[in-house]
């Protein structure tokens, strides 16, 4: 079997990755930013990480408040999770583009997305460059899930958006519920 190098496409590699919507506002002006590029980053204090260009107006927005919301979208919207990736809020209302619904925060001033179904509020705690992206990190001061979702038939009910490249989502049909080990 031969092998070949890729020279600039290797992050597909990695990928598929949950897809995020990160909403940030500063007065007046907000935007729906997909990520796909997100970890959580520690337990205690709650910490996430994500990788976002600086040309992003959700960015400049974030920077702008000191926070910023991830809003978790299901498979079934994906169409709008892509939509919301062609545009910038500089130019458009990702909101109206999408049908979305702004929603208070219960910990944050940014809107959070309604129809999502978790939502984390975070405060900005870190910003630094790397390469083409910054990295970003989030402290969670917030979490909140859909009860309906995210009940004893977890493993069934998130079907979370996973991007795999371009414009090719897929999400899990099944989960495998590996053996029990000692302390599991
Ligand atoms: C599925 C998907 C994942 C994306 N992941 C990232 C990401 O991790 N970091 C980033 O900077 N941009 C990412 N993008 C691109 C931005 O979402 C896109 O440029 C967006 O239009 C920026 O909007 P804004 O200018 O309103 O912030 C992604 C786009 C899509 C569709």
């Amino acid at each position: 079997m031969g092998r070949k190098t890729i020279e600039k496409n290797w992050p597909f590699l990695i990928h598929p990755t949950i897809t995020v919507l990160l909403t940030a506002g500063f007065q007046g002006r907000d935007t729906i930013t997909p990520i796909g590029w997100i970890m959580p980053l520690s337990g205690e204090p709650p910490l996430l990480a994500l990788a976002l260009k600086e040309t992003r107006f959700g960015y400049e927005l974030l920077r702008k408040s000191g926070e910023f919301g991830i809003n978790v979208p299901s498979f079934n919207q994906a169409e709008k999770v892509w939509r919301c990736g062609k545009t910038s809020g500089r130019e458009e209302d990702k909101f109206a583009l999408t049908g979305f619904s702004r929603e208070k925060g219960e910990a944050i001033k940014a809107p959070m997305i309604k129809e999502a179904i978790a939502w984390l509020e975070c405060q900005l705690f870190e910003d630094k460059p790397f390469g083409d992206h910054r990295l970003i990190v989030g402290k969670v001061l917030r979490a909140r899930v859909k009860e309906e979702v995210f009940d004893q038939n977890y493993q069934e009910n998130f079907l979370p958006c996973l991007h795999l490249r371009k414009n090719l989502f897929l999400t899990t049909d099944w989960a495998t519920k590996i053996a029990a080990g000692e302390g599991d």
